[in-house]
Parts: structure tokens; sequence; C-alpha cells
């Protein structure tokens, strides 16, 4: 049996068919489409995207390890992005990584609250450099940030909820 995913993304699926040259080179995308959906690359998903592409689960588990926007485990629902390279390592970019995870009390990289709330991930560089330290949550940026600057801004998404 296959498992169901939406028919949106059955559409993109569809239309990747007829743009990548290879089944192969469908595979990042598709795997980004479907972490969007369920959330994190869970066994049946590896299985189910293995079988449609033609590739061995081996495969698939080795580009998921490769690129660090994939994940095989379950996230929270702000999942927060903490840069530890160059620029924001010298402004002070480890010290917010230690900072998150103290405050969150996770002590693994891509380590999640309980609660399911927050995941702490540490990054490479996401473009803010000139903004150092920066930190992206989900799809939002928080930069020039400080221990206490972090503090509120994941105050701030956990009054959100
Ligand atoms: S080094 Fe941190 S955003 Fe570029």
């Amino acid at each position: 049996m296959s498992m169901r995913f939406s028919d949106e993304f059955e559409q993109r699926f569809a239309e990747m068919g007829t743009h990548y040259p290879t089944k192969r080179s469908a595979l990042v995308p598709t795997l980004l489409y479907a972490q969007d959906e369920v959330g994190y690359l869970s066994d049946e998903v590896v299985t189910e995207i293995a079988g449609r592409l033609e590739l061995t689960e081996l495969d698939v588990r080795n580009v998921i390890s490769y690129y660090s926007m994939l994940t095989t485990e379950p996230r929270g629902k702000y999942n927060v992005q903490v840069c530890t390279n160059i620029s924001c390592m010298v402004r002070g970019g480890e010290e917010i990584l230690k900072f998150c995870k103290k405050k969150l009390g996770v002590a693994k990289n891509k380590g999640t609250t309980p609660d399911g709330l927050f995941t702490v991930e540490e990054v490479e560089c996401i473009g803010a450099c000139s903004w150092a330290p920066a930190v992206q949550v989900n799809y939002d940026f928080h930069e020039n940030l400080t221990p206490e600057k972090m503090d509120e801004v994941l105050e701030q998404y956990r009054r959100h909820g």
C-alpha cells in the first residue's frame, strides 16, 4: 500500500516528471515538498519516494543526510536555526546557540522541546552576514542578536503558541 499525499503534492510531482531529465534529479525537490507537507521525512515517506523514483532507500537517505534542511526527525512548530558560520561566530553566534539550547532545554543538535514547540538547529550561513549574529525561525529572520534579544524572540513565539 502506498501512502497518500495531498493533490497539490501529486500535481507538483507530476510536473517534476516533465521538467527534470532523470528521476534522480527530481529527488531533492520531491523531498522538500514532502517535508513541507508531512513535517519531516518519516520512514514511510522515504520508502514511498524511493519507490516512485526507482532509487534505493539508502540512496535517498544518503541525500537526506547531505542536505541540512532535510530531516528524518519530527521537528517543532518553530525551527530555530542558529548560524555559527564565520561572520556570526565572531559576533557571538556560538553564544546565541548555547543560549537557545539552555533556555529550551535541548541538548542535541536538531533536538526538539517535549511540547513540540521548538527545534534548535545549528546551521551554515543563512545570508544575513551583515547583520550577524543571525537566526532564522521558519521563514523569519532575526538579526544583530544578543542573548537578551534572543530571549525576547523566543518568548514571542512561545506566547504565540
Ligand atoms: S555567517 Fe551567519 S549569516 Fe552568514
